[in-house]
């Protein structure tokens, strides 16, 4: 774990008879460190509200007193602090089929090349960075009924335990996204409470696991479909870089990688071909 060099200066101060605790250059840096060599994420100047907000709900909800005392229960490890840090400056956005063109390119062009190409009717997709489930839901939602008597499985990982225990649950509020006959199908069974639940012939095809990205990945076998939308954007050029060539490596020949709309392999040096809107094949 990183250390502070020096004792912090932790400090408060008054705003119109409110109480604003500061964060001092050297806990910015502490902190954007720790984050940068546990998950990858760049924390930069540009980031340093979000990341005083976040920090703050932490502080507040373990009644500590400043950053430095936060600091401090940071460095102590048996706290167990360093994972609630690491899911409070994970950004979860995501949504059911969010880049609908990905699921259209999915179900038309890709099954259709695993139909030609995989005699013995096995699937394997990865949803990498998988945040609260939508992702996996929709990739599962696409494929259940396109191949019957295949062997379907797809795995769902991210690095942030508290999203990947909504997304285990399979029980969402809104179902914005879904169309409509997919939610008739897959999601019919409305819950006593709220919301609705991810039916289990959809829920049985996924496993969820917690991944770090940057560490050692335990999977043997390689995937025809690798889903890693959204989370390059969080990355230097060479964490992408890395994680791009371990990718490839992850893929079958043939098989498919899909970015988010916003990420491209443009300035990186890589063997995959383009062959749609942010999508890969190897
Ligand atoms: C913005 S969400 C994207 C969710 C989904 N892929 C989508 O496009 O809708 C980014 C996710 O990446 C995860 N993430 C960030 N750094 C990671 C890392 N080093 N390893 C694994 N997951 C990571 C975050 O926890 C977060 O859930």
């Amino acid at each position: 774990m990183a250390s502070l060099s020096t004792p912090l200066l932790g400090g408060a101060i008054h705003e119109r008879g409110v109480v604003k605790l500061i964060m001092q250059d050297e806990e910015f840096n502490y902190l954007s460190q720790l984050a940068f060599r546990e998950s990858g994420i760049v924390i930069n100047e540009s980031k340093r509200d979000m990341l005083y907000g976040r920090v703050m709900k932490r502080i507040r909800s373990l009644k500590l007193n400043g950053f430095t005392a936060y600091c401090q229960l940071l460095q102590d490890s048996y706290t167990g602090e360093l994972s609630a840090f690491i899911n409070a400056i994970t950004t979860n956005l995501t949504a059911f089929f969010r880049e609908e063109y990905h699921f259209n390119f999915l179900q038309k062009v890709a099954l259709a090349h695993f139909k030609h190409h995989n005699q013995d009717k096995r699937l394997r997709l990865w949803s990498a960075g998988c945040s609260t489930g939508q992702e996996p839901y929709s990739i599962a939602m696409s494929v259940q009924g396109q191949l019957p008597d295949w062997d379907v499985k797809i795995l769902a990982t991210d690095l942030d335990s508290d999203v990947l225990w909504c997304a285990h649950q399979g029980h969402y509020d809104d179902l914005t996204g879904i169309p409509q006959h997919y939610r008739t199908q897959y999601c019919a069974n409305e819950c006593h409470q709220h919301g609705y639940l991810i039916g289990d012939d959809i829920k049985q095809v996924i496993a969820f696991k917690q991944l770090n990205l940057l560490s050692r990945w335990p999977m043997k076998g390689q995937f025809d479909v690798i889903f890693c939308r959204n989370v390059l954007i969080y990355f230097d050029n060479e964490t992408k870089q890395k994680l791009i060539q371990r990718f490839y490596a992850q893929l079958k020949p043939g098989g498919y990688l899909f970015l988010g709309h916003s990420e491209s392999l443009q300035s990186l040096n890589t063997k995959f071909r383009l062959v749609g809107q942010t999508i890969y094949q190897r």
